[in-house]
């Protein structure tokens, strides 16, 4: 059994921070981080939470799948930036919609989150555990910036994307997925708390630390090598493949993988310009986009692959 896509949604907070309004606390300026990033601005949670944007994306693609919420089996939420340790943001959704059929839980991989849970939920509706799936992809990483940093601050936006996924007989075909902990040291947000009664508060702040050229050349050598193994697994040519729907982190990253894959520019669509790296909130804010803007035809192939924090890194096949 496949598992298809039958509704997407969205959702980003209303505060849009423009790439100038940097300039009155970092050395830098718009020119900089559009020709390096491609990004020109991204929202800002304020009074949005991880949660709260998980919640207003989950029950925009539930009204798009016109699908009752008492109807899903179970709840992904993606996410690496949570309100709370417990409960998971996953059963807060779970509770504000009412999906009181559904078992809920999160997923940590950074930005590759929703792809794994996405993957995640094939596996389950491919092995008949379940048949319909919320899947999310939820991250507020800027509530763990460095805003004296100028060379990751800029770069990340907060937001919330999510579809329905069902039991269907055409969809999903097939995935790949990686990890290296090893190299994890790359981009680490550790947490910085009193980790014991006999210890002291370790100090400082729980911030993001990049090493940005270490995660470009990642993200450059690993993502063509995995988008080639997940075709080579399904048969399928590179001709066939309608979009390929990657994380949004950087528009150079993009542009060298379809380089490296002898692709067209136009198979890689962007929005980092609007929301700036996003997390697991990229790619199903990207679909959604995709999908409400009437870009995706029934029968289209489409490749998606996220890479990020771990580090890890994944690709998926599916029919529209
Ligand atoms: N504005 C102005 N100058 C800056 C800024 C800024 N915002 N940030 C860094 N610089 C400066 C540096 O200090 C350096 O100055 P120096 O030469 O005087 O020392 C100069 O620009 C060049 O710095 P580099 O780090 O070499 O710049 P690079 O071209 O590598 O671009 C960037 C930096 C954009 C972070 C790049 O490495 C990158 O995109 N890496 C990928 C990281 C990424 O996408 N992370 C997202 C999270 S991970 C994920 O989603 C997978």
């Amino acid at each position: 059994m496949k598992a298809k896509i039958v509704g997407t949604g969205s959702a980003v907070p209303k505060y849009c921070m423009k790439n100038n309004d940097f300039t009155k606390f970092i050395d830098t300026n718009d020119q900089w981080i559009v020709t390096r990033t491609g990004i020109r601005e991204r929202r800002i949670s304020r009074e949005e939470t991880t949660s709260t944007l998980a919640f207003e994306a989950a029950k925009k693609a539930l009204e798009s799948a016109k699908c009752k919420a008492e109807e899903i089996d179970l709840i992904l939420v993606a996410t690496c930036s949570p309100d709370d340790f417990f409960p998971s943001t996953a059963c807060q959704v779970q509770a504000e919609l009412g999906a009181k059929n559904a078992v809920a839980f999160d997923l940590s991989a950074a930005c590759a989150g929703f792809l794994f849970a996405l993957n995640t939920a094939y596996a389950y509706i491919n092995s008949g555990v379940y048949r319909k799936a919320l899947i999310i992809g939820a991250d507020n990483m800027t509530r763990f910036l460095n805003w004296n940093d100028r060379g990751s601050c800029v770069l990340f936006g907060d937001g919330a994307g999510a579809v329905v996924l069902e039991a269907s007989e055409t969809g999903i075909f097939h995935f790949v997925q990686h990890a290296d902990g090893g190299q994890g040291r790359v981009l680490k947000c550790f947490v910085k708390y009193e980790d014991s009664i006999l210890k002291k508060q370790k100090e400082g702040n729980s911030y993001l630390e990049m090493e940005g050229q270490e995660v470009f050349k990642f993200a450059v050598k690993t993502v063509p090598i995995c988008i080639e193994e997940l075709l080579k697994k399904a048969g399928m040519q590179k001709e066939e493949i309608k979009y390929y729907l990657l994380h949004q982190a950087n528009s150079r990253i993009l542009l060298s993988v379809a380089k490296k894959l002898k692709e067209k520019e136009e198979k890689f669509p962007m929005n980092m310009e609007k929301y700036g790296n996003t997390s697991a909130a990229s790619i199903p804010i990207l679909l959604d986009e995709m999908n409400q803007e009437g870009k995706l035809r029934k029968g289209d192939i489409l490749v998606l692959a996220g890479f990020g924090a771990g580090l890890t890194w994944g690709s998926t096949l599916l029919e529209w």
